[in-house]
């Protein structure tokens, strides 16, 4: 198949942080023969510190620190130092709620929010070492408590606000936090989220918590719990705006984000101070390429990691004007983002290839409504993007002039690894591109053996980075077996990519999705790709069912993009069109159509779910992250096998 290459044009890189793959290759080279110089210079240069480190980095395998010895603080980072420049009367947040009210702060107001709001939780006992809990909608407040944690050095830990008491109450318990952070509730698709209501029920089992802080926001009714719980606003009132930023170590634990394993229970990434905001840092610059005068937007969830880096610690710290947005994309209809991108001027627009799915299979007639011109470079997380989402978003939304910006990281990266630095990095849609300086990923087989260009194999990163997640919350043994012990002494990403001859990486998925057909290794990003190229396919899940005489077989679940169909021709043509696109190999065993699929409130399609459904036509476990249960029980109803 021929692949579309698109490089920079010469307008965008003339402007770019890094121009040409000459600026890229330079710093790459550097990072790489002198990681200590390279990053120490720029700990120095880009961030503030207390007291300087006495290494740049300290690597006893499999556990790092970075900066250790070096005093900080995130939160003196991304508000205090800006107040002394220009910057001081910048908006830093520039905040839209669902129902369309709207706030502008600036970050001298920031700074007076944050500081009180940490000499509530001083005057409440809280100090550094200490645990919360943040359970909020997305609103100015969410990232104002974690910038007064930060402050403090209270390790935080956010709870999506799509989560359950249940849930809730698991991370309450493992991190045993002292005080719950949350508001009445948040508005979704027009709805209330109810979110204190989840907290009281989840707290009968969690001695640990002394006070829960509540932030009215829906002005809904609530029951208060005389003693343990509190408003923001009746704390916040008397509150002094003078506290200063608590000097900690860069290895003080800043963050705790709970992700799913393979394994019921979540685990806990902690990430720590010195590293971790450097690295956020300069992807702002990166690849976001960050101007004084953008406007960016990623529009994640900051219950999610792309939301506390790319939506607070990033790019506060560099300074930037950040749009965050409460709600849902499709509300009250299909152009809410590109009615934002338009109202505010937009100039960086961050989000996933679920979402730009989504949206072009509403018609090109929503995004054509607004002015987009303000764009000057989209981006893209999360999953592979598949290429007709990649070009219906280059020439849809970017009007063909802005580059696309696929970044691949994880959770435990803590900040992007793999990404185009869009002034300089040729795109090819579908592939993350190169790997950031600092950064040494391979592609090894099971023995820890580079594979050959073009072959698949698993994604691994070959030396510590600043914002690599330290442990698992409690857990130093899960962090070893989980990342180091599938290839001794390497960190192991869980995701299957191959390599092309221009060392672009092309991630194909998490290896557990990775099926076996009559002994072939075959992707389900693979066959799902295969799938969202055919013109009647919106979205396509993939997985393996045990099959007696080809190991494995095939079986698909797709939803259809508006039109009359006839399911069992369209069957047979789907299975027809993926023997076509990749082999006969491939062939499908068992389309199934369905109108949605089971995801993550991240947006990913759960395919645990998928695979337990076509293996007994039953789900069990935990599906507390669920989008839509309902989805589920529709898809065990629809089944259409041949
Ligand atoms: O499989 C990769 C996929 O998402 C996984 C990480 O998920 P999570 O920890 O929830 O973080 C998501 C946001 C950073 C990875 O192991 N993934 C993430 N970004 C990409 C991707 N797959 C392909 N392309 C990407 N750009």
């Amino acid at each position: 198949m021929s692949q579309s290459i698109y490089p920079p044009s010469s307008e965008f890189s003339a402007k770019a942080h890094v121009s040409g793959m000459e600026g890229y290759n330079a710093l790459y080279e550097k990072a790489k023969d002198d990681p200590e110089a390279f990053w120490g210079e720029l700990a120095e240069k880009e961030l503030f510190w207390f007291e300087k480190w006495n290494h740049v980095f300290e690597w006893n395998p499999p556990f790092v620190k970075w900066f250790a010895g070096g005093k900080t603080n995130v939160s003196y980072n991304c508000v205090d130092r800006h107040l002394t420049t220009p910057r001081k009367n910048k908006v830093a947040i520039l905040w839209e709620g669902e129902p369309g009210d709207q706030r502008m702060i600036t970050y001298q107001e920031l700074h007076r929010l944050v500081s009180r709001f940490a000499n509530v939780l001083k005057a409440r006992g809280f100090k550094e070492g200490d645990r919360a809990i943040v359970y909020m909608p997305m609103v100015p407040e969410l990232p104002v408590a974690l910038l007064a944690c930060a402050r403090l050095g209270i390790t935080h830990s956010v709870v999506f606000g799509g989560f359950s008491a249940e849930a809730l109450k698991a991370r309450i318990q493992d991190l045993d936090a002292g005080v719950v952070i949350t508001a009445d509730g948040g508005w979704r698709r027009g709805k209330e989220v109810r979110l204190k209501d989840a907290v009281d029920e989840s707290l009968a089992g969690c001695p640990s918590v002394k006070d829960v802080i509540v932030l009215k926001r829906t002005g809904s009714n609530v029951t208060m719990k005389e003693g343990r719980d509190h408003w923001w606003h009746d704390l916040d009132a008397t509150a002094s705006e003078d506290c200063p930023a608590v000097p900690l170590d860069s290895e003080h634990p800043l963050y705790v984000l709970y992700t799913s394993g393979t394994t019921g229970k979540p685990k806990g990434i902690l990430h720590t101070t010195g590293g971790y905001l450097l690295q956020a840092t300069m992807t702002m610059k990166w690849v976001f390429d960050l101007k004084e005068e953008d406007t960016y937007w990623c529009t994640a969830d900051i219950g999610w990691v792309t939301g506390h880096s790319y939506i607070v610690y990033g790019p506060l710290s560099a300074g930037a004007t950040s749009v965050m947005y409460e709600g849902a994309p499709d509300f009250p209809a299909f152009d809410r983002f590109w009615r934002i991108v338009e109202k505010y001027r937009v100039t960086t627009f961050y989000t996933s290839p679920t979402a730009i799915r989504a949206l072009l299979r509403q018609g090109d007639q929503w995004p054509n409504m607004h002015d987009l011109s303000s764009l000057r470079l989209l981006g893209s997380v999360g999953e592979p993007i598949n290429p007709a989402a990649w070009e219906w978003y280059h020439r849809v939304i970017g009007k063909g002039r802005c580059p696309i910006v696929d970044t691949w990281w994880q959770t435990e990266t803590g900040a992007i690894m793999i990404a185009p630095m869009p002034g300089a990095v040729p795109l090819k849609p579908g592939s993350g591109t190169l790997p950031l300086p600092g950064i040494l990923p391979d592609i090894v087989d099971f023995n820890g053996i580079p594979m050959e260009e073009g072959r698949e194999g698993f994604l691994i990163v070959r030396r510590p980075w600043p914002s690599m997640l330290r442990t698992l919350w409690g857990d130093p043994e899960r962090y070893k077996e989980n990342y180091w012990s599938r290839i001794p002494g390497i960190y192991f990403t869980g995701d299957a990519a191959r390599r092309d001859a221009d060392g672009y990486y092309w991630i194909l998925g998490r290896v557990d999705d990775v099926m076996n057909v009559s002994g072939h290794r075959l992707s389900t990003m693979e066959v799902e790709s295969a799938l969202v190229r055919h013109p009647a396919v919106a979205e396509a899940a993939v997985v393996g069912r045990p099959h007696e005489i080809t190991g494995q077989a095939v079986c698909c679940f797709v939803t259809l993009k508006k039109g009359d169909y006839d399911p069992a021709v369209l069957g047979k043509e789907l299975r027809q069109w993926v023997a076509h696109e990749i082999g006969a190999f491939a062939r499908p065993e068992e389309i199934r159509f369905t109108e949605g699929l089971p995801k993550t409130r991240s947006g990913k399609i759960m395919r645990r779910l998928l695979r337990e459904i076509v293996t007994s036509n039953a789900v069990t476990g935990d599906v507390t992250t669920l989008e839509d249960m309902g989805s589920i029980t529709r898809l065990a109803a629809q089944h259409d096998e041949e």
